[in-house]
């Protein structure tokens, strides 16, 4: 597939742990429900009939590249990371949350699921989605392309959606292990096949979001959730080796896993990895010791906490990662996704105070 040439490439050098003129910047939810644009198609279309169009998945992947213009480095394309269990068969419904009417409850619910899923039939759509998105952008900025993590996925099948406890899921591990871990490896081989899918599409970094990796205890953590990144991190690879399709950059985001990240820079198989703010970015740089790339890492919630506090902990967090020197092999985010009652204005400050605080 030929698409048009690209004019910012600062977050592929900055994935691949080059030094970099200023921080590649963008933030995770970026398109999403704190933009009165995409709220105005919201009210028109359904969540996931939104996710199986096209041309809206287009249109709402483009709507803070627009607003943006110049001050953002990447778009990533408009979808959930809930299709994957709808392309094992489950139902999911969005009200306002996530909500699987038929959660597996037990092992014995597992024959429910879909076997030898057709990735590229069930979720076609998202790769169609990709390649007009990445058509449109002209060249302005590199396509994120996504998935969930196993765990996070296995969390929300085995839930049937939010939780506070886990008490279901992490009950699956305990009473369930072997059933748990082959449900594991499962869901990461529908989600190899999908990322592959995704990359042939037109996406120029792929993010697996590990959203409760944290929730696990850290041998829990290397036991069941680990070996699935790692699967899926050799997987892509070696089926894009197959197909002749150049590598592209692999992000981990495995949000509260901070005391991991020495052995997931180590052995996890990713390029970048994403911190949230609980662990100070210097810390972060010592424990992955330049192995990988760190994108992070700003609480969500200093975005309500008004332009000068912005300012002060974009400084400070620039100041952290960058220890003095250029920038280098730093993807500047939020710690987690940006939450809907965001002033659009005050994160245009952000992505200001980034340029300006991050520069070398
Ligand atoms: O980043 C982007 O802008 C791209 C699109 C994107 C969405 N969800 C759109 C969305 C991405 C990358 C996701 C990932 C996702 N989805 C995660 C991992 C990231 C994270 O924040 O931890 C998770 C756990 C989900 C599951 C999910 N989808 C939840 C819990 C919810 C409801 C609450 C919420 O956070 O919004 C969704 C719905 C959803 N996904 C919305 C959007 C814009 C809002 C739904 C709506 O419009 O009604």
């Amino acid at each position: 597939m030929s698409f048009p040439p690209l004019k910012n490439d600062l977050i592929l050098r900055a994935a691949r742990g080059e030094e970099t003129e200023r921080a590649p910047v963008w933030v995770m939810r970026q398109a999403g429900r704190y933009l009165p644009e995409f709220r105005a198609v919201r009210a028109e279309h359904g969540f996931f009939e939104i996710c199986r169009t096209a041309e809206l998945a287009k249109e709402i992947t483009l709507q803070p590249i627009r607003r943006y213009t110049g001050l953002i480095d990447a778009a990533i394309i408009f979808s959930d990371i809930l299709v994957v269990p709808q392309a094992l068969g489950m139902e999911v419904q969005m009200n306002p949350g996530p909500h699987f009417p038929d959660p597996l409850v037990t092992p014995a619910d597992i024959e429910k699921l879909t076997k030898n899923v057709d990735v590229d039939k069930e979720l076609g759509y998202v790769y169609e989605a990709i390649t007009q998105t990445r058509h449109a952008l002209n060249g302005e900025v590199p396509l994120i392309g996504f998935c969930g993590a196993p765990w996070t996925l296995f969390s929300y099948m085995i839930e049937g959606g939010g939780t506070k406890t886990f008490q279901k899921c992490k009950s699956w591990l305990f009473l369930y292990p072997e059933e748990s871990k082959a449900l594991l490896n499962r869901i990461a081989d529908v989600c190899i096949d999908f990322l592959v899918g995704q990359i042939k599409a037109g996406a120029q970094l792929v993010q697996v979001f590990d959203s409760w990796a944290g929730e696990l205890a850290p041998h829990h953590f290397e036991e069941f959730s680990l070996p699935s990144l790692q699967r899926i991190a050799s997987g892509v690879r070696e089926k894009l080796a197959a197909a002749n399709i150049p590598a592209v950059p692999m992000t981990l985001f495995p949000k509260g896993a901070n005391s991991q990240l020495a052995s997931l820079a180590d052995k996890a198989g990713y390029d970048v990895i994403g911190i949230d703010w609980c662990i100070d970015p210097a810390d972060a740089r010592k424990a992955v010791g330049g192995k990988v790339a760190l994108q992070g890492n700003l609480d969500p919630m200093l975005l309500y906490g008004g332009r000068d506090a912005i300012e002060r902990e974009v400084k400070r967090m620039c100041e952290r990662f960058r220890g003095g020197k250029a920038p280098k092999g730093w993807i500047c985010n939020l710690g987690h996704g940006i939450t809907p009652g965001v002033d659009p204005e005050d994160l245009r400050w952000f992505f200001e105070c980034v340029h300006k605080y991050s520069a070398a």
